[in-house]
């Protein structure tokens, strides 16, 4: 299959579609199909890539650096057909000798696109609720009240996509969707694939569950469409993905509304999605296939056009300029954009700078783990069905995917998961969140448990990682990357802490907790000071917020409202702002403690009584 729907894929979906005599599943695939049939450009590469994606009007107009953040151009809308907007950008340059001023570029500019974000109109979902009950559950007022705020938080963020894209799609970036969804906010005004993951838990707590079906349905119809689901909702992103949580967003839809039959109507199209990951996005190390993060794509993102092309211009020759675009791009695929988690020096360690980045020769711990999960979610799902032999068929390939994790990433000497070094045929000792991913995912033998745990928690206590006032640190590199040291980022802290939990051993449900407190606590206290959710936040100030990388620290935030709305409904009953970070003693243990008083006091009492 092509990135983009391909025409042998097309007939497929409606021989797929006459063949579907479950009814439910045609829900999805319905809606989808007639997004296909309206949006034929999807056939090859849609025609507003000509102009978002690739080609000389993009490099013309990034490479004039007319705005502070080079995606502000690309999400501009169209104000002529792509056709047309063309014709006139070769007529533009044949006039000015191929060489505009910046004024002339700023002007065909403003001749040609609107400003950004004519896609959206905002949206307060229909299911939003004023009092969700996650609410009742919190104890301490100030956090019962910042609970509140976040609730509100996601009218906000609600974005749903004016009438004109659907009828005129060539004139915009947004890949059009049917539902309305919540966006991560900031400069990121159009849905993101992983932060979606943390986005959709918090609506469920939230009690959302239309909103988060809707963001839910929109994916899988991408997947569809695209054979896989972009990084973000624009055509320039449509030749990358991002870490695969859709089957994980399924898994938790089912787990609130207990509806398994949409997990089981969803299953060709998460099976479609796994097997992209498993046939597309793999090599083999050690004789096992694992996955890896790479792209489709030709020459620097759209999106960081300019940045791109400058941090190419340390390599001479095209071809190295190419690779380090793609390296670039496979950094974005996962998420983690960017990091020394992907530098390889030449000497073999995580030093250097962009130039130095290798993400394609690393085999990164927790998209394997995340792979696994997906396969077991697929398993579960079937044996729901009661189709036994896709479950087992299912089961089989977990089994697979969790040798490989523990023959390339189980590291005994560390004690821990490690990303391994293609080029130098080596694992990376370096720490990242992710190298705990298996702990959140599942992706270990539960009989290893205490054996696992004591080595992870002396991990985590050798690199002092408990040491850090306002949470774990994304890697111990300072290098001034957005992934790098010092700045914390929430689903790294909700993957530590679920990871933990769900070790299971008295040890890591403590730390587990304890972690939870301090990133509740520390996000409050940034709350308090600036009344902003961040996108990432300071491991060394608690309460401070993040920095550094490409772009200014943004506000609002999917993610981090996810994450807190989920803690506020685990420790809300126990956490108060005046205990300490460590658990002290929460309200049940007081209870208990009462109980056992009066109860030993009515054992002397009748004793004497009995004397
Ligand atoms: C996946 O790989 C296959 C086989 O190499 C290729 O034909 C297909 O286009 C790829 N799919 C996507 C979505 O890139
Ligand atoms: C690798 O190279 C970097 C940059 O030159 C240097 O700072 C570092 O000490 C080197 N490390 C080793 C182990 O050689
Ligand atoms: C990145 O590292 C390369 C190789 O050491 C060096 O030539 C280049 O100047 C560095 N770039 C920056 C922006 O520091
Ligand atoms: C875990 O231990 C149980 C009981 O000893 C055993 O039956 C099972 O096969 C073990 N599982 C694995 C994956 O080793
Ligand atoms: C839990 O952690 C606290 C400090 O964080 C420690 O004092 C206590 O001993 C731990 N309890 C267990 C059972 O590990």
């Amino acid at each position: 299959m092509k990135t983009v729907l391909s025409k042998r894929f097309f007939p497929s979906v409606l021989f797929i579609l006459n063949l579907c005599v479950r009814s439910t599943l045609t829900r999805t695939i319905a809606t989808t199909s007639n997004l296909i049939q309206k949006r034929l450009y999807d056939d090859t590469d849609p025609v507003t890539c000509q102009i978002y994606c690739y080609g000389p009007l993009l490099h013309t107009v990034q490479m004039a650096r007319l705005y502070k953040d080079s995606k502000t151009f690309v999400d501009m809308k169209l104000k002529n057909r792509p056709e047309e907007t063309m014709e006139d950008y070769n007529a533009f340059m044949a006039k000015r000798n191929n060489s505009p001023t910046e004024a002339e570029i700023r002007d065909f500019v403003d001749t040609h696109f609107e400003e950004r974000g004519k896609e959206f109109e905002p949206w307060i979902p229909d299911d939003w609720k004023e009092h969700p009950s996650f609410l009742d559950a919190i104890n301490d007022p100030d956090l019962r009240q910042w609970g509140a705020d976040l609730n509100g938080i996601w009218k906000e963020l609600g974005r749903k996509m004016i009438d004109d894209v659907h009828k005129n799609p060539e004139f915009y970036s947004i890949i059009p969707v049917d539902h309305p969804v919540i966006v991560p906010g900031g400069r990121f005004i159009e849905f993101y694939y992983w932060d979606s993951y943390w986005i959709i838990r918090g609506l469920l707590y939230s009690e959302m569950f239309d909103t988060a079906r809707g963001m839910i349905e929109n994916f899988l119809s991408i997947v569809q469409r695209f054979g896989f689901i972009p990084n973000g909702g624009r055509v320039y992103y449509s030749k990358r993905s991002q870490p695969p949580l859709l089957t994980a967003m399924v898994h938790a839809y089912v787990e609130f509304t207990k509806d398994y039959s949409f997990a089981i109507d969803a299953l060709d199209i998460l099976e479609h999605e796994f097997e992209y990951w498993m046939n597309n996005h793999t090599v083999q190390v050690k004789g096992y296939d694992v996955a890896i993060y790479k792209d489709a794509s030709t020459g620097p993102r759209p999106e960081s056009y300019s940045e791109d092309v400058i941090s190419s211009s340390d390599f001479s020759t095209d071809e190295e300029k190419e690779h380090h675009y793609s390296e670039l791009k496979a950094g974005a695929e996962s998420g983690m954009d960017f990091s020394a988690r992907w530098f390889i020096h030449e000497n073999g360690t995580n030093d250097g700078n962009l130039t130095n980045l290798k993400t394609r020769s690393i085999v990164p711990v927790e998209l394997n783990a995340i792979l696994y999960w997906n396969a077991k979610m697929i398993a579960e799902f079937h044996d729901k069905a009661g189709n036994k032999a896709k479950s087992a068929e299912y089961e089989l390939k977990a089994a697979k995917i969790l040798e490989a994790i523990q023959a390339v990433h189980w590291n005994e000497e560390a004690g821990v998961w490690l990303d391994y070094d293609m080029i130098n045929q080596k694992p990376r000792n370096y720490f990242v969140p992710t190298n705990l991913a298996p702990l959140w995912t599942g992706a270990y033998n539960r009989n290893d448990s205490e054996k696992i745990s004591a080595s992870v928690l002396k991990y985590i206590d050798d690199l002092k990682l408990d040491s850090y006032p306002g949470g774990v640190p994304n890697t111990l590199a300072q290098t001034g990357e957005q992934w790098d040291f010092p700045n914390v980022w929430p689903p790294m802290q909700y993957l530590l802490v679920v990871g933990l939990d769900n070790l299971g051993t008295v040890e890591a449900k403590n730390l587990s907790k304890k972690w939870g407190y301090r990133w509740v606590k520390s996000n409050f206290e940034a709350y308090k000071q600036t009344q902003t959710m961040f996108e990432k936040y300071d491991a060394l100030r608690f309460g401070g917020h993040g920095g550094g990388g490409e772009y200014e620290v943004q506000k609002g935030f999917g993610w981090s409202n996810g994450v807190i709305v989920e803690f506020l409904t685990k420790y809300g009953g126990e956490l108060s702002l005046s205990n300490s970070a460590v658990p002290t003693v929460s309200k049940n243990t007081i209870f208990s403690l009462t109980v056992a008083l009066v109860i030993s006091l009515f054992g002397t009492l009748l004793g004497q009584a009995l004397w």
